[in-house]
């Protein structure tokens, strides 16, 4: 596993971008990373106060900021978090129409400078935002990703470690679907060391976590009042990068282009799938219940309904 040549960009230096370029130099991720945003400064200030963490957490790379596209030329991975975040009351949605316009100007850029990188995006709606690159990129489906999964698989498992009072790290557990109120939290599939948490927690129990996981981002934005969570999804963008850039084979939820896999076509949602330096290699397939795929049916209706807006 080295880091050597590796190249990582991430565009907006707000919230999201700055975690994750955070995260990224504390996990060593690629020798150089690049931050990069419109705002003249921001971007610079950013990457300069993160680039001197370089000597507690041991990283010898480079930090970069910057607002000219030509510094990210031949990025390996591109991360993708510029648009407008949520405020209260509003839903992901809301942001479409804002976030579309700066997504395929900022996709523009990428493909020019980086016309080899993997993708993934962050920007809300993220099942809509990704399609939105896929569309304007030209890339093949297995360089764009979104990053929403990971997400809110992270808020299921937190919230079952704790309502069973165990490590969080031991709690395994899968969020399909769309990043939004009708995501698909298994609950049949989830486990704490390889027993079903079904067995360990009531239907009421497991009901009430399953709720508070598809409000999960909501729930921070009524605390927060001026935006949404940030450290977690930073963290969650470079756990996905980190896949890529070291060729980890993981199996991540993630938003990935399906054709016919599930029996779904022609959208981007999230299932899981194998992440390695191709990006997406592969699509981990396999049996829902009836009650399952009827959710998952609700997902892919809600991002048709987001696609459909972007007029793409
Ligand atoms: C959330 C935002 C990032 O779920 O969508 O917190």
């Amino acid at each position: 596993m080295s880091i050597d040549g590796s190249k990582l960009t991430i565009v907006g230096a707000g919230a999201v971008g700055t975690s994750a370029a955070h995260w990224a130099v504390s996990r060593k991720v690629a020798k150089e990373i690049v931050l990069l945003d419109v705002v003249e400064g921001i971007p610079q200030g950013k990457a300069l106060d993160i680039s001197q963490s370089a000597p507690l957490c041991g990283y010898h790379g480079s930090v970069i900021g910057t607002c000219n596209y030509k510094d990210t030329a031949g990025s390996d991975v591109v991360i993708v978090t510029a648009g407008l975040a949520r405020k209260p009351g509003m839903s992901r949605d809301d942001l479409l129409a804002k976030n579309v316009e700066i997504v395929k100007q900022v996709t523009e850029n990428i493909v020019a400078n980086s016309p080899d990188a993997v993708i993934i995006v962050v920007t809300n709606p993220i099942d809509a935002m990704v399609y939105t690159v896929f569309k304007v990129s030209g890339f093949p489906k297995n360089r764009v990703v979104g990053m929403a999964g990971v997400l809110d698989s992270a808020r299921y498992r937190t919230f079952l470690a704790q309502a069973l009072g165990v490590a969080p790290k031991d709690v395994t557990a899968l969020v399909m679907g769309i990043h939004g109120d009708n995501m698909l939290p298994l609950t049949r599939l989830a486990s704490v060391g390889g027993v079903p948490v079904e067995e360990l927690l009531s239907k009421e129990e497991l009901a009430k976590i399953v709720k508070r996981t598809q409000t999960g981002g909501g729930e921070i934005v009524q605390h927060l009042k001026t935006g949404s969570a940030f450290t977690t999804p930073g963290l969650c963008a470079i756990e996905m990068a980190q896949a890529i850039l070291f060729d980890e084979k993981r199996v991540l939820p993630c938003a990935a282009y399906l054709e016919g896999e599930f029996d779904i076509n022609g959208v981007f949602l999230g299932v899981p799938v194998v992440l390695g330096k191709e990006g997406v290699e592969r699509i981990v397939q396999f049996s829902l219940t009836q009650e399952e795929r009827l959710a998952l049916e609700k997902s892919v209706e809600a991002v048709k309904r987001q696609v459909d807006a972007t007029g793409l």
